[in-house]
């Protein structure tokens, strides 16, 4: 059985005090999730004191970003897998379309990221999704297959376990366009086929892929019943607690 996933990536949102007031608002609201894993993502600056004020909680930090290098070195602006772990952080979001757009992040990049992280001993929540004009074009597939193997190029069976997948169609991240749960299936079953050729069967059938992109209280329970969906990576609505919480607690 795959433990679902529920993450929340606050994105570039939230000072220190607005990160710690919403880590503690959602605190009791997911106090009984047992049903699955719960994640939140804040912004670098804010780690740290949310980690502090979670100890001992349910809910997991993640990084939004890591470095390509394990440990340190002479990388200006950069923040390492192993000083995401020394602020709290157990997983790290690779290869965000934002980063990919708007950063210049190629699959080489997200790769060297992936390898650094799980070295680190972090989860990498690895993400990948086709543009409008991709999937307009019927390339959806194609893009999806060379983000997913170019994004674990030469990480070995065991790095397997430090992985989940977060299929985020660029086109349904803060537009309010979902896919619908038959779309997202489909490319869930397709990215698990890829997994099963390249890795194995057993790794396929134990990795958790995510769906992304405009996830709301009002669609999370119906994204969760197809078979290939095993949690979600929210954005907006992991702004706000009561939202967010809503979203942990979808209707079984
Ligand atoms: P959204 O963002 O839920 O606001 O669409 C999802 C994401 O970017 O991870």
């Amino acid at each position: 059985m795959r433990k679902p996933v529920i993450a929340g990536n606050w994105k570039m949102y939230k000072t220190i005090s607005e990160s710690v007031e919403t880590a503690i608002a959602l605190k009791p609201l997911v106090a009984n999730a047992n049903h699955c894993e719960v994640v939140i993502a804040p912004v670098f600056t804010s780690l740290k004191t949310v980690a502090d004020r979670l100890e001992g909680s349910n809910i997991k930090i993640a990084g939004q970003n890591c470095a390509p290098e394990k440990e340190e070195g002479a990388l200006t602006g950069e923040v390492s897998p192993v000083m995401l772990r020394d602020a709290g952080a157990s997983l790290v979001i690779i290869g965000h379309s934002e980063r990919r757009q708007f950063f210049a992040e190629t699959d080489g990049m997200v790769n060297r990221k992936v390898k650094a992280a799980v070295t680190s001993d972090l989860t990498v929540i690895l993400c990948m999704g086709e543009t409008l004009e991709q999937r307009d074009k019927g390339q959806a597939e194609q893009v999806v297959r060379g983000q997913l193997e170019g994004g674990l190029n030469g990480l070995t069976a065991s790095d397997m376990s430090r992985i989940i997948i977060a299929y985020e169609p660029v086109w349904a991240i803060g537009t309010g366009r979902t896919a619908t749960p038959e779309q997202a299936q489909e490319m869930h079953a397709f990215i698990r086929r890829v997994f099963a050729q390249r890795h194995s069967e057993d790794a396929a059938q134990d990795l958790r892929i995510l769906y992304g992109g405009s996830v709301k209280p009002d669609n999370i329970a119906g994204l969760m019943k197809q078979t290939d969906i095993d949690g979600a990576l929210v954005g907006g609505a992991s702004l706000k607690a009561e939202s967010f919480g809503e979203i942990v607690n979808y209707k079984r």
